[in-house]
């Protein structure tokens, strides 16, 4: 029997709808991206973990590798916020840290792992990386939360919402550049040449 990919997606797709803005800090160079990929990893409550997964072809994920620890931010959906929101979303998700340093146009403070934190987000956790898993196209961290802060009171900006908002164009464009990205997972795990 063949596989039912579009119930698979359907099943798979969605799961964790929140974008979240990564930022890691190497060899004194900061970078970032953006995350559909977060989430808890730990029942422990005094003893959280987060979990997030950086595809191979991004400069965050080799970085991350590098100095094992990173921030992950929730961003905001409220009417006063919303637009540096979008602003984080759009500049950390839209192209590579290899062709510009993409956190510099942010306000940002170091955290207690040295790596930027977003001043601008919603509320952050900060990981010291404690297991990663080699998936061939990417690799998924464990981290022990060693910081976290509420840096404003609002909502979580979900995905669906950010893509209603954001520029037809950058649309285009991010999925443009995610073709290639698609392409690399593909010859990672051995299914192109
Ligand atoms: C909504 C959204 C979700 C994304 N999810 C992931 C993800 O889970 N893992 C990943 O490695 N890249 C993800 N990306 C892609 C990276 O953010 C993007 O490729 C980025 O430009 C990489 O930058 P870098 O090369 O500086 O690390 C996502 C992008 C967007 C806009």
């Amino acid at each position: 029997m063949s596989l039912d990919l579009e119930s698979a997606n359907r099943t798979l797709g969605g799961l964790r709808p929140y974008p979240v803005a990564v930022t890691t800090v190497a060899d004194g160079r900061a970078n970032g991206l953006m995350s559909l990929s977060a989430g808890a990893a730990a029942i422990v409550p005094e003893a959280p973990r987060v979990t997030i997964s950086l595809t191979k072809y991004n400069l965050t994920h080799d970085m991350v590798v590098s100095s094992g620890v990173f921030a992950m931010h929730l961003l905001a959906n409220d009417p006063d916020i919303i637009d540096a929101s979008l602003a984080i979303l759009m500049g950390l998700g839209g192209s590579s840290g290899r062709d510009g340093d993409k956190v510099a146009p942010f306000a940002t403070k170091p955290g207690v792992t040295g790596v930027p934190i977003l001043l601008d987000a919603l509320s952050y956790v900060e990981g010291r990386v404690v297991h990663a898993l080699d998936v061939e196209e990417s690799t998924i961290f464990v981290a022990d939360v060693v910081g976290a802060e509420t840096l404003r009171e609002g909502h979580r900006l979900n995905v669906g919402e950010a893509w209603s908002k954001l520029p037809p164009e950058w649309i285009e464009q991010y999925e443009s550049n995610h073709v290639p990205q698609v392409d690399s997972a593909r010859r990672n795990r051995g299914l192109i040449a």
